[in-house]
């Protein structure tokens, strides 16, 4: 069947201003890390991309090695594309990334000018697609020289197959290095992929400082630390959860009572707020500008209709925060 998209897909969503750039991102955008490999059925994941777009989210992000196998979501990205998102290209701001292993030998991985432009390449054919809208460098890498990294992403997008490029996992002294040498190269660097969520607030630590004197936007991915910062755990592991089906990152073991207990008082919290854990999980990420979008992931449709309504609650009183600081501190 052909896919209409809602009508009113734009009114409840807030786009917010990427950086000094042009473009606006959506307050929560989804990734295709995991559900989007040969272990989710195909007509799953349309109904993801289909909800997530009938409720305003614009933004879909990939990389080359996002499966399982390897390469499995592009491809399978590129026949949703075909199939549903071709007339609404220029409606979507689609990115993907290399930079992480990704074929054997020495050229399918790190930062090199050869990995990176093959890579796109690559990713491009499996999507059906003649350019990305975003192009990261996934990861650093200290032996490849911040010249070289830069310069091929400035190629990329001179060439025309990306419009913009970013910066993944970059700490602030190696974001600074990668942010100063596009800038002179001429071509700006858009935006940062960092993790973060009240679990892992290491870009409170001088990256977010960096990112806002520089003009560049931050997309804060696992907002919900993997499915922890939600309802999903609070009564044990139910056997269709990420932990229990596939444990490739978020292990049941790492799921312990410490953890739980905090869960658990964040939960009370946010219902106290009128809101659900993962609603107000999102909220605190993008509590600070200089967070740009949240980005999540969704295994069924319903998790990202209660997400986009994040920002329906009232902003954080300063009590709440530190509040939210005691439960964290434990
Ligand atoms: N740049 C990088 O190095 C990097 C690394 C990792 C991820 N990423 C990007 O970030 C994206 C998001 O990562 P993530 O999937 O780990 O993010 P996340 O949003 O922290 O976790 C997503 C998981 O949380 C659960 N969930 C989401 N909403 C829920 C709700 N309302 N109620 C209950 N459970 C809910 C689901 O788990 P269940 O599956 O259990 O339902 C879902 O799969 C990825 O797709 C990728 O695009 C980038």
């Amino acid at each position: 069947m052909t896919y209409v998209p809602a009508e009113n897909r734009y009114q409840s969503m807030t786009y917010r201003r990427c950086g000094r750039s042009g473009l606006k991102l959506p307050a929560v955008s989804l990734g295709l890390w995991h559900n989007f490999g040969d272990i989710t059925p195909y007509g799953v994941q349309q109904s993801l991309l289909r909800t997530a777009f009938d409720h305003g989210i614009t933004h879909f992000d990939l990389a080359n090695n996002y499966g399982p196998p390897y390469g499995e979501a592009e491809r399978n990205f590129g026949r949703h594309m075909l199939q549903d998102w071709k007339p609404h290209r220029d409606e979507l701001v689609i990115s993907t990334k290399a930079g992480y292993d990704m074929w054997d030998g020495p050229y399918g991985n790190f930062g090199s000018r050869k990995y990176l432009i093959s890579s796109l390449d690559q990713s491009l054919k499996r999507m059906n697609l003649d350019y990305v809208d975003i192009f990261y460098h996934h990861r650093p890498d200290p032996g490849t020289p911040i010249e070289e990294t830069m310069g091929a992403l400035d190629y990329i997008v001179r060439s025309g197959k990306a419009l913009y490029v970013g910066i993944s996992n970059y700490n602030p002294e190696q974001a600074a290095a990668a942010i100063r040498t596009l800038r002179e190269l001429g071509t700006p660097c858009l935006i940062h992929q960092p993790s973060y969520s009240m679990f892992n607030r290491w870009i409170e630590n001088g990256l977010t400082d960096l990112l806002k004197k520089e003009g560049v936007g931050c997309i804060c991915f696992a907002p919900l630390s993997n499915g922890l910062l939600t309802s999903r755990y609070l009564n044990g592991i139910p056997a269709d959860s990420r932990a229990a089906h596939d444990p490739r990152y978020l292990k049941a073991s790492s799921i312990t009572e410490e953890k739980l207990t905090k869960i658990r008082a964040l939960n009370d919290m946010a219902l106290s707020r009128g809101q659900a854990l993962s609603q107000m999980a999102l909220q605190w990420v993008l509590r600070d500008d200089a967070v740009t979008s949240a980005l999540i992931g969704a295994s069924r449709p319903e998790q990202i209709i209660e997400n986009v309504r994040a920002l329906d609650a009232a902003p954080f009183t300063g009590e709440e925060l530190a509040a939210i600081d005691r439960i964290l501190a434990g």
